[in-house]
């Protein structure tokens, strides 16, 4: 990899294929991804209906000039605002996470015609951009990292609703590392009182999305409707499409007030129809209720661990989003214990900063490869004392 700039940390590897939740080395050497990819792979890597969908699109059209429908293009934003509760809303067909959620904050502001946004301090939101930098005059940034339970009064006392357009909600807790869910009575307070101001909800379900919580998206843990849904990751289960649904008012506003946003690989028709294949898989083979339950198993087993072995802190998860908070060890940082997992076979995620081993497998994953990670987990933390 002398040719590829380390703008992150590079591993060591060479994988040359995947199946469903294995990938393999050019050695041959077979490790199970806990990861999906990048959380992306929510049916696992290259299922075979989703390799035929693309193979048939292909042979069709992959991508065409913007201006030209195709009933690709419409049949999978039907399913998108189908899936997102926006039934008679709009949707627009991008690349990224990132793009999606700059997008749908943009959007939001605009159609509410009011200028802050409001978002917690622990969201991750995007790589760049506004939404990216998440700073300034123009956003309101709420902390209840240092007491969940504080009184929701308290927590917003401050915040000017009657100016808010956009509360921009990520449920993951920071999808980037920390996994600290928001608290209900907080985000139920706030989607009220936004609400009434006259601004709108705009939820970031890039990692959250397509089933990753055991629902199909992270604000069902919370008795709130978003205005506007951005997705990502696992709409493309890997490949780069990803998507804004808005709430029919808020999409007409925009129409009529002339917002305009064109990028070269909007609306393309082969990441429609993959997304399409997606959404269907999801619904036929009910992969999202099977997540729901093997989340719920695979986080009992990180308790046990977290019981027995003094490295682990907490376990922590919703469905297939799960994090393992170790105890801070300077002689055996989160680095190391990730090093010794990759080793023996197994994908996780790491982040230093939160000393937090992360989860994000494939609603497809086998059980007994989870059992055999749980097993080998309970080993490393043994063995770490
Ligand atoms: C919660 C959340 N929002 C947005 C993004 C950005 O998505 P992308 O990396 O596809 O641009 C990520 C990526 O990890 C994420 O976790």
């Amino acid at each position: 990899m002398s040719h590829i700039l380390e703008c992150y940390e590079i591993a060591k590897t060479d994988f040359e294929r995947a199946v469903n939740c294995h990938v393999y080395d050019s050695r041959g050497k077979r490790y199970v991804d806990l990861e999906a990819g990048c959380w992306a792979a929510v049916l696992g890597h290259n299922p075979a209906r989703i390799q035929r969908v693309i193979q048939e699109q292909a042979a069709k059209v992959i991508h065409i000039g913007k201006r030209y429908p195709n009933a690709v293009v419409e049949a999978a934003a039907v399913d998108v605002l189908e899936a997102a509760g926006l039934q008679d809303g709009k949707c627009v067909f991008l690349s990224s996470g990132s793009e999606a959620v700059e997008f749908a904050v943009r959007a939001a502001r605009r159609a509410s015609e009011k200028p802050l946004c409001l978002t917690f301090a622990n969201s991750y939101l995007a790589a760049y951009g506004f939404a990216g930098a998440k700073s300034g005059d123009d956003w309101q940034i709420l902390d209840w990292g240092a007491n969940p339970s504080a009184d929701p009064e308290e927590i917003l006392k401050d915040v000017p609703f009657e100016k808010i357009g956009a509360f921009v909600f990520e449920p993951g807790g920071s999808g980037i590392g920390f996994l600290h869910f928001p608290p209900k009575p907080l985000v139920e307070a706030i989607a009220r009182r936004v609400h009434s101001g006259g601004g709108l909800i705009a939820a970031n379900e890039i990692t959250t999305g397509m089933g990753r919580t055991g629902k199909w998206f992270g604000f069902q843990h919370y008795d709130i409707q978003p205005d506007i849904v951005a997705l990502g990751k696992g709409l493309g289960n890997g490949y780069p499409v990803s998507a804004v649904a808005i709430r029919s008012a808020a999409a007409e506003a925009l129409e009529r007030g002339g917002f305009h946003y064109v990028q070269s690989h909007q609306n393309d028709p082969l990441g429609c129809a993959i997304a399409r294949e997606v959404i269907a898989a999801l619904r036929e083979e009910n992969w999202i209720e099977r997540g729901a339950e093997l989340g719920a198993w695979f986080l009992d087993g990180l308790r046990e661990i977290q019981e027995k072995r003094a490295l682990a802190q907490e376990a922590r998860g919703r469905g297939m989003l799960l994090g393992l908070e170790l105890q801070p060890r300077a002689e055996m940082p989160v680095a190391r214990i990730y090093r010794a997992l990759l080793e023996r076979g197994y994908l996780v995620g790491y982040y230093a900063a939160g000393n937090l081993l992360r989860f994000d497998p494939s609603l497809t994953i086998d059980r007994k490869d989870i059992l055999g990670f749980l097993e080998t987990m309970d080993k490393v933390a043994e063995a770490a004392g």
